[in-house]
């Protein structure tokens, strides 16, 4: 389906429960497929090996390096690429009024965000704060850890980091400023930690920022309608989530709109969440936390139906 690339090691973003995605998405030749996180093409490239449509996909990302590598992966195949954030391009195809057989969102950062030290998204290397996902956005985490207020970095740390010593690590940062860099910001919030074992207490902090400058809990929780609108009548929508936030917004938007209570045109295709195997635990650890949830759209709906 793709050229064979010479891909430097920090680019290689290995698909999360590909086997699964397309156990749940069943695509069929000829249908139409929208990937909202398309990173590098990973899952677009399975997807697309067996509905051999084209003309009839769009793959979407808001990070600059993911675009380049799609555009290059899938040049001169008529396949559409759409560098924004999911919101936008799913509003811009509902005016377009196109919908699709199979929507994939994989949410969080790929593992090239992890490994390119210059991204800021990892205290294993030391990089400026900057952790945005799309480079022409101007919030940056140097921005957030310098310029916010203390109350407010606690609630982020608090609210996006489940971090149970929010309110000393945001007193400890504002009286650290200013930190300009990801190991600087790992030595301190680690003050408020001595003595841990195992998981760095940075990593909770790390998570908060992230999601705090991308503004994820909230573009997932736009969208999400939106990706159900954009189904075709028998359409697959599948899910991924990294961490418990994201999942319980998706849990929610799935049993709420797809329950019983509710006169829709879903239904739950994942009961309970797919989860990765042992085996792929152990070929791919950043799969750790992934969760899988899908659901499909009524073919004919009964008369009356909301
Ligand atoms: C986990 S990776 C997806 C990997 C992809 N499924 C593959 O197989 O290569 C997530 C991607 O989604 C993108 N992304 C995250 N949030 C986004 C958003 N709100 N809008 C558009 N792209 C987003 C990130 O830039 C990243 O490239």
């Amino acid at each position: 389906m793709t050229k064979n690339k010479n891909t430097k090691t920090s680019q290689i973003h290995i698909p999360v429960m590909s086997d699964k995605v397309l156990e749940t998405l069943n695509p069929k030749r000829g249908e139409a497929y929208l990937d909202l996180t398309a990173g590098y093409g990973g899952h677009a490239n399975q997807v697309l090996e067996r509905t051999l449509e084209l003309k009839k996909a769009v793959l979407v990302d808001r990070d600059q390096m993911a675009i380049d590598q799609l555009a290059e992966k899938f040049q001169g195949s008529g396949i559409r690429i759409i560098h924004k954030d999911f919101l936008n391009a799913a509003k811009e195809l509902l005016q377009e009024k196109r919908t699709f057989d199979i929507v994939l969102a994989d949410l969080g950062v790929s593992s090239p965000h992890l490994n390119t030290a210059s991204r800021g998204f990892s205290f294993r290397y030391d990089a400026p704060l900057d952790m945005r996902m799309d480079q022409r956005q101007e919030l940056t985490a140097d921005y957030v850890v310098n310029t916010y207020k203390q109350k407010e970095l606690e609630a982020i740390l608090r609210e996006y980091g489940e971090e149970p010593k929010a309110r000393q690590i945001a007193s400890l940062l504002v009286e650290n400023r200013p930190i300009y860099t990801t190991t600087k910001l790992a030595e301190i919030v680690a003050q408020a930690w001595p003595g841990y074992s195992r998981v760095h207490p940075a990593t909770r902090t790390f998570q908060a920022l992230r999601i705090a400058v991308n503004d994820e809990l909230r573009l997932v929780k736009e969208t999400l309608p939106i990706m159900v609108k954009l189904l075709a009548p028998g359409g697959r929508l599948a899910i991924i989530t990294f961490h418990s936030l994201e999942d319980r917004i998706v849990k929610r938007y799935f049993s709420g709109v797809a329950g019983d209570r509710y006169d829709t045109d879903i239904r739950l295709l994942t009961k309970k969440p797919i989860i990765p195997s042992q085996n792929e635990l152990v070929l791919n650890p950043r799969s750790r936390s992934a969760k899988l949830r899908a659901v499909a759209k009524i073919k004919n709906k009964k008369k009356g139906d909301a």
